[in-house]
């Protein structure tokens, strides 16, 4: 059970950063979420090309190859000892000026921060989660894009507060035109007729690496998927709802606004996916 901080490439049992540091100052900054199976990180090499592309986003240039980034991940992860562990590797603008301009940025500060992986209850899982359909909406992809994976949580944050207040575990988020996005930390699927449908990455979403290998999943074992785009409201019309992400995996959504979602408990398609997605992890090499 051992948290350790990689910064820079010097590891640490507790991990400080200057306060003018523009991650700290504006959520000046890029990150990404991995965890490990059997103790070695997987769709490693798909998060860190999401890790590049979300520098490129934010005109950042990382100053180390995805190689040195593998070997201090590595090294973290033999350093903390843990069975199975949550890797956040940050990546920020760096010190700087106390003002938004990033020009007086020269050294970005590489962060993997190693930890224990959270537990998530099984009855979460086997009775699903309960979900707000919140007012906040998702940034719209010409002011802060959802693709780019940004430290900068705040739209998710005030999101998760209003669920809370609505008395719901998560939120769910409509873009600026009202059509259906995201959850705060996950991806969004429901099921309708029989079909699984999840929201388009047009209408502003992070194009999660879990919700990329459940698509394949689906079209690999005869589910049909679409992707879409969907007015908020159609989520009530649902049979089955769940979301996707690197740490909840594929977690079921059982009840949305206080109403239950079809029957009140996952559905048949859900536990597919639930289970196909575990296989999957089950049977990586
Ligand atoms: N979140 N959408 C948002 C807004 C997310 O923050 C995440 C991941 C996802 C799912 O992406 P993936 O399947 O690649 O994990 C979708 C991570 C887990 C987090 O911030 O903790």
């Amino acid at each position: 059970m051992t948290t350790k901080i990689n910064i820079n490439g010097d590891i640490q049992d507790e991990g400080f950063i200057s306060i003018l540091d523009h991650g700290f100052l504006f959520g000046d900054s890029i990150y990404e979420v991995v965890c490990t199976d059997e103790g070695k990180p997987y769709f490693l090499n798909e998060h860190l090309k999401r890790l590049y592309a979300s520098a490129s986003g934010i005109s950042l240039e990382i100053p180390h190859d995805e190689t040195w980034i593998k070997k201090q991940i590595q090294a973290t992860l033999d350093s903390a000892g843990n069975d199975e562990s949550y890797i956040r590797i940050i990546v920020t603008r760096g010190v700087g000026d106390l003002d938004i301009d990033p020009s007086s940025c020269s050294h970005p500060n590489i962060i993997i921060f190693v930890k224990n992986i959270p537990q998530i209850s099984e009855e979460s899982y086997a009775k699903g989660i309960s979900v707000a359909l919140v007012s906040i909406k998702r940034n719209s992809r010409d002011a802060l894009n959802p693709a780019v994976k940004t430290g900068n949580y705040l739209n998710n944050v005030l999101a998760r507060v209003e669920a809370q207040k609505m008395g719901a575990e998560d939120a769910i988020m409509v873009n600026p035109w009202g059509q259906l996005t995201e959850g705060t930390t996950s991806n969004l699927f429901f099921v309708k007729e029989g079909r699984l449908l999840t929201p388009e990455k047009g209408c502003g979403i992070l194009s999660g690496i879990t919700r990329e290998k459940i698509i394949l999943l689906a079209n690999e074992n005869g589910i049909t998927l679409e992707e879409g785009k969907w007015p908020g409201e159609e989520l009530f019309k649902a049979d089955e709802v769940f979301l996707s992400g690197t740490v909840k995996k594929v977690m079921p959504v059982s009840v949305l606004d206080s109403r239950p979602v079809g029957d009140g408990k996952p559905g048949p398609i859900t536990q597919k996916i639930m289970r196909l997605y575990s296989e999957l992890l089950e049977n990586l090499d």
